[in-house]
């Protein structure tokens, strides 16, 4: 079984959550951002796992990833990476094929936090995959001056994270 987990993250948590879950799934599992991967391999992978942060109700954009780069980064805080391709860039152009996915975000936890993964999980069933389990939620704290990767993520959220990674992999065992 070949398994890709393909995220955006600007101060390292999606890409924390997204290690975590290729974790769970396996050693055979990867995880890139949307910057590294080949289309090949994208094409050729049973699952395929999906994440991003969410911004603004929704997937990140090009004006929210220009609003951060607006902003001062305070004494101490580390510098988000902004430029990656967005998710949504990348999913618009992935190969079209018939394999498993699932979708992921990384938000708030309260209203706040809502329409990125279901977001992802259109575009995915509109590049033909199948959805293997429905979009999962995992939890920051609203830091807005970070000064380590992934220093956002709640208590727990790695482990729960391993965890979806593991059941992911046990939907596309069950496979004919
Ligand atoms: C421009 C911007 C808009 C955001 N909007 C939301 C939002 O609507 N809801 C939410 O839960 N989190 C929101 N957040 C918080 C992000 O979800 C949080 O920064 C992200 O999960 C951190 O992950 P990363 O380190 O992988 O980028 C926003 C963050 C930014 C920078």
């Amino acid at each position: 079984m070949k398994a890709l987990v393909v995220y955006e993250s600007l101060w390292g948590n999606t890409a924390a959550i997204a290690a975590a879950i290729a974790e769970g799934i396996g050693p055979h599992a990867r995880a890139l951002h949307t910057g590294e991967v080949d289309p090949g391999e994208a094409r050729a992978a049973d699952l395929l796992v999906v994440g991003a942060p969410v911004h603004a109700f929704g997937m990140p954009s090009a004006a929210s990833k220009q609003s951060v780069d607006q902003r001062p980064v305070p004494a101490g805080a580390i510098t988000p990476d902004t430029h990656q391709p967005t998710l949504r860039s990348w999913l618009e152009e992935a190969p079209v094929t018939d394999g498993l996915a699932a979708a992921f975000d990384t938000r708030i936890k309260g209203p706040l936090g809502h329409g990125g993964a279901s977001k992802i999980e259109k575009l995915l069933a509109a590049r033909g995959r199948v959805i293997a389990s429905p979009a999962m939620g995992f939890y920051v704290k609203n830091d807005k001056a970070p000064t380590a990767p992934a220093s956002m993520l709640v208590s727990g959220e790695l482990d729960r994270a391993r965890r979806w990674g593991e059941s992911l992999a046990t939907h596309v065992e069950h496979e004919p």
